[in-house]
């Protein structure tokens, strides 16, 4: 049975594939609109979401799909003791396919490993965040038509945001790319992602405290959220929570090509002037990731042998 549970699951040629079979679906989308007649999606949301969970729905929908789940642990068994293993052996009764997001580091792996159907991590605690990678690839690459050969700044929280530890798994499979890492020192991307990742592979890579110095040189911006929600303490997010905002001042110093990615919620880091910049595509990449969750939906219903 094929999941994913880390971007990495796919190698880059899959990834190609796939982020082809999403822009053909963005062009195309009569074709695939009963590709899933029949079938059905567990979304399985022991975390808030908005764009994960209601995209991941809207996808099946456009495939012709039916959606179950639910979206707060307290409706489900869990506020009863259930685990996450039997939990998603029972669902394997009732759907095709299940997206999961839960706070605990690795929860998804645990349910992928007792799953008779395909699992989805929708969110491991500050872990991985597979699906938001493939919707980042996918802006990126129907955006500036590459992937490789770009200097990519990720700004913010980059110690707990696991939609960034995702993407830079993913960005150094391809060739040139390098990172400029823009965070305070108490929410620096973790060591192991340094070493295991960065280091390993002969990534360029350096850190910088302040957007302003960096943000000349970088072709995409990756703003992040500060992680209120994985704070140990309020006084420390209350410390950090403002450190960045990018307002139209800083938007000058910019590329004119130069592009704002953020997988969102946003809260204070952007300043909602620079949403009417041309350079500024967050809204238009959640749009991306309804069209890449179908592409994985169909993607792994396929391998499963669910359809043809
Ligand atoms: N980007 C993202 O994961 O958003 P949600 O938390 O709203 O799903």
């Amino acid at each position: 049975m094929r999941h994913l549970i880390s971007p990495l699951d796919f190698s880059v040629e899959e990834l190609d594939e796939l982020l082809k079979l999403a822009r053909d679906i963005e062009e195309n989308p009569d074709k695939y609109a009963h590709a899933c007649d029949r079938l059905k999606l567990a979304t399985c949301f022991y975390e808030p979401s908005t764009r994960t969970r209601l995209s991941f729905e809207a996808a099946m929908l456009n495939l012709g799909g039916q959606v179950i789940g639910f979206s707060d642990a307290g409706s489900s068994s869990a506020a009863k003791g259930e685990s996450v293993a039997d939990t998603i052996r029972v669902i394997s009764c009732y759907a095709d396919i299940c997206a999961i997001r839960h706070p605990k580091e690795g929860a998804a792996l645990v349910a992928s490993s007792r799953s008779l159907i395909p699992v989805i991590n929708a969110g491991d605690g500050g872990h991985q965040h597979p699906t938001q990678t493939l919707t980042d690839l996918l802006t990126i690459y129907s955006l500036k038509g590459k992937l490789d050969g770009m200097t990519i700044g990720l700004c913010g929280d980059l110690k707990f945001g696991r939609t960034v530890h995702s993407l830079i798994r993913a960005l150094v499979r391809y060739d040139n790319v390098r990172f400029v890492l823009i965070s305070p020192d108490e929410l620096k991307v973790p060591d192991y992602i340094k070493n295991d990742v960065l280091l390993e592979n002969n990534i360029e890579f350096k850190e910088m405290i302040k957007l302003e110095d960096a943000i000349p040189e970088i072709d995409i911006l990756y703003m992040t959220r500060v992680q209120k929600e994985r704070f140990f303490n309020e006084e420390d997010y209350i410390r950090m929570k403002d450190f960045y905002i990018l307002d139209a001042e800083k938007m000058k110093l910019a590329s004119d090509d130069m592009l704002v990615l953020h997988p969102l919620p946003r809260v204070n880091e952007i300043s909602v002037e620079v949403d009417k910049d041309p350079r500024a595509v967050y809204f238009k990449q959640a749009q991306y990731g309804v069209y890449v969750r179908m592409a994985l939906i169909l993607t792994l219903l396929k391998e499963a042998g669910k359809i043809c």
